[in-house]
């Protein structure tokens, strides 16, 4: 038996909290159920759901239970006292028994099918999708190396559950008290990539940067990433162009003007065509749309080289000149 999916969309679902546990300092995991007990939709590793956290406030978060779970979607929040203000609200306002709306699951980082042998790097909450991935791996008996850095342990979650896997693989963790003098080397774990080994890795900007920076030598398509938070421009890295643009509609011919203060997104949804977004900063991939022909500027952070030529995430990147004829 399956979960009853929203009636008006079947791309959500009403689901009950079970259970609020904490699971580290400032750290929560919510474990969400069908009403009926009935099984959810099925994700793979890596899949996140939007969590509608109220007065239209809408947030996406990992899933960090096993794939193979079909009776729950788990995932865990750390409240950030300078974020934008979701993940207090999910603490603040979301208690067991209540009926939360979520999305069924998407995923933008799926683990690649050909990998024998992968390597995972959690950074701080960025836990939540190499937790999963962990379990996926365990179930395929494919060999791993996670590593898992925190502060210390109290900030670490899932540290006793992390520590019960690791049969296919390992599982490490990194407490450096908060002194940048005692990161992870990841330089050296990832100096030399052995052949067929992909590489995952989410956390905190600092740590994406850093392990961007320590595999920009792997080969091409065997690191995949996935930022929790949109990362904040160097001063020195170009700023987005701003300005208006045209965009026209390959399948009716209709040109909208995009004003400069408007996103692409807004302006299709105002003129009547419906785009669907969620995160609004680049990150999700939900409003993910194809073009044929004009020149981009992507802002985003979810499409990789291969996908750039032919979509763009209307809700943040721009044409870098011209018109853009989107396949719409
Ligand atoms: S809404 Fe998430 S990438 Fe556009």
């Amino acid at each position: 038996m399956n979960a009853i999916v929203d009636s008006t969309a079947a791309t959500h679902l009403e689901l009950v909290v079970k259970q609020i546990r904490m699971e580290a300092n400032g750290v929560n995991s919510y474990e969400f159920v069908s009403a009926d007990g009935s099984n959810l939709p099925p994700f793979t590793a890596g899949a996140h759901i939007d969590v509608h956290v109220g007065g239209g406030v809408i947030r996406q978060y990992s899933l960090c239970n096993s794939p193979s779970e079909r009776h729950r979607y788990m995932i865990a929040v750390l409240k950030d006292p300078n974020g934008r203000g979701g993940s207090a609200a999910v603490h603040e306002t979301i208690k067991v028994g209540d009926r939360v709306r979520v999305s069924v699951p998407r995923n933008n980082f799926e683990l690649h099918p050909g990998s024998t042998k992968v390597v995972l790097l959690a950074g701080g909450i960025g836990v939540t999708p190499m937790k999963s991935m962990a379990h996926q791996l365990e179930a395929q008996n494919i060999e791993y190396q996670m590593y898992y850095c925190a502060k210390g342990p109290e900030y670490a979650a899932f540290q006793a559950e992390l520590e019960g896997l690791a049969k296919s693989g390992s599982v490490s963790f990194h407490f450096d008290g908060g002194d940048p003098g005692n990161k992870l080397d990841i330089s050296s774990i990832l100096k030399n990539p052995k052949g067929e080994c992909d590489l995952y890795y989410c956390g905190p900007g600092g740590f994406m940067q850093a392990c961007k920076e320590a595999s920009e030598h792997w080969p091409s398509g065997s690191v995949h990433f996935e930022h929790f938070k949109a990362p904040v421009k160097k001063e020195t890295e170009e700023c987005p162009i701003v300005g208006g643009f045209i965009a026209e509609i390959a399948s009716t011919g209709e040109k909208l003007e995009v004003g400069p203060s408007e996103s692409l997104a807004e302006a299709l949804n105002n003129a009547g065509y419906s785009v669907e977004t969620s995160c609004q900063s680049g990150l999700c991939g939900t409003c993910k749309v194809r073009y044929l022909k004009g020149v981009v500027d992507h802002q985003d952070f979810i499409l990789d080289d291969s996908e750039r030529p032919d979509f763009l995430t209307c809700c943040v990147s721009r044409a870098a000149g011209g018109t853009l004829l989107l396949d719409l």
